[in-house]
């Protein structure tokens, strides 16, 4: 299991993190809601080893293992994976060698471009994705719903342990939300566990957390079933406390 302890994370000297607690298992699904600015993306590039976010205190291990001491790749390798909010465009990397060389990092193999491209194109098929996307560079010119997809294309390709998806539904119409959400669920399963950082209940309605938390000013003051979720959709935040 990803067990965080006491998390305290800093940019620069500004604690943004203050104490956050939460354990995912393989198999369980969890949704981190909070208001902008509570601290959801810091919680997730602490876990992935952002260089600018500096954990001041508490712990994050993996299966037991030490993950604050482990450099990005290492994390990455070990099966933790970040589907960014704002996914980066990468010039000049081709799509299908990006995720090839990545698959082969995380999985040991040393498949080749033709092998690799039959598995690509089955998980393309699965969230819907033209095969051309795969000749294109990463994410240049693709629009925010179809970068958001190539995220889960990432998670699909990688089979992690562990996936956080940090608004992986904002910008996306309920077409591709519908579209990623079958394939996050296709996808999960006793083997993956799911963290949704969302700010809207919305993606829930396709994909049923185990458990709800509710992050605010970089505490979770709530935790809780799927309810809890419906709560704040009706009443907000405020009245969550
Ligand atoms: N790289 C950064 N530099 C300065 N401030 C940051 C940085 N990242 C996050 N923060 C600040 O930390 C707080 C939490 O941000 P963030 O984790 O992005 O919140 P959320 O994802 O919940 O909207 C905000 O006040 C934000 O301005
Ligand atoms: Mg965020």
């Amino acid at each position: 299991m990803l067990e965080i302890h006491d998390l305290h994370v800093a940019v620069g000297d500004k604690e943004i993190l203050k104490g956050v607690s939460l354990t995912l298992k393989q198999g369980e699904v969890h949704a981190l809601m909070g208001p902008n600015g509570s601290g959801k993306s810091t919680l997730s590039y602490a876990i992935m080893g952002h260089p600018k976010y500096t954990v001041t205190k508490g712990s994050i291990s993996l299966d037991g293992k030490n993950v604050l001491e482990m450099p990005v790749n290492e994390r990455a390798k070990a099966g933790l994976f970040l589907s960014f909010q704002y996914p980066s465009e990468i010039a000049g990397v081709g799509l299908a060698s990006f995720l090839r060389t990545a698959y082969n990092e995380r999985t040991g193999s040393k498949i080749g471009p033709m092998e690799f491209m039959k598995t690509l194109y089955e998980k393309m098929a699965l969230l819907k994705m033209d095969k051309d996307f795969a000749k294109r560079n990463v994410n240049v010119g693709f629009s925010g719903g179809e970068k958001k997809r190539n995220e889960i294309l990432q998670m699909a390709v990688l089979s992690p342990k562990y996936t956080i998806l940090d608004e992986t539904d904002s910008g996306l119409d309920v077409d591709s939300l519908k579209i990623v959400s079958e394939g996050v669920n296709a996808l999960s399963g006793p083997n993956m566990g799911v963290l949704i950082i969302t700010h809207y209940q919305r993606i829930l309605n396709y994909i049923a957390p185990d458990f709800v938390h509710v992050l605010v000013n970089g505490k979770i003051v709530k935790s809780g079933g799927k309810e809890l979720a419906l709560h704040i959709e009706q009443h907000g935040y405020d009245k969550v406390v």
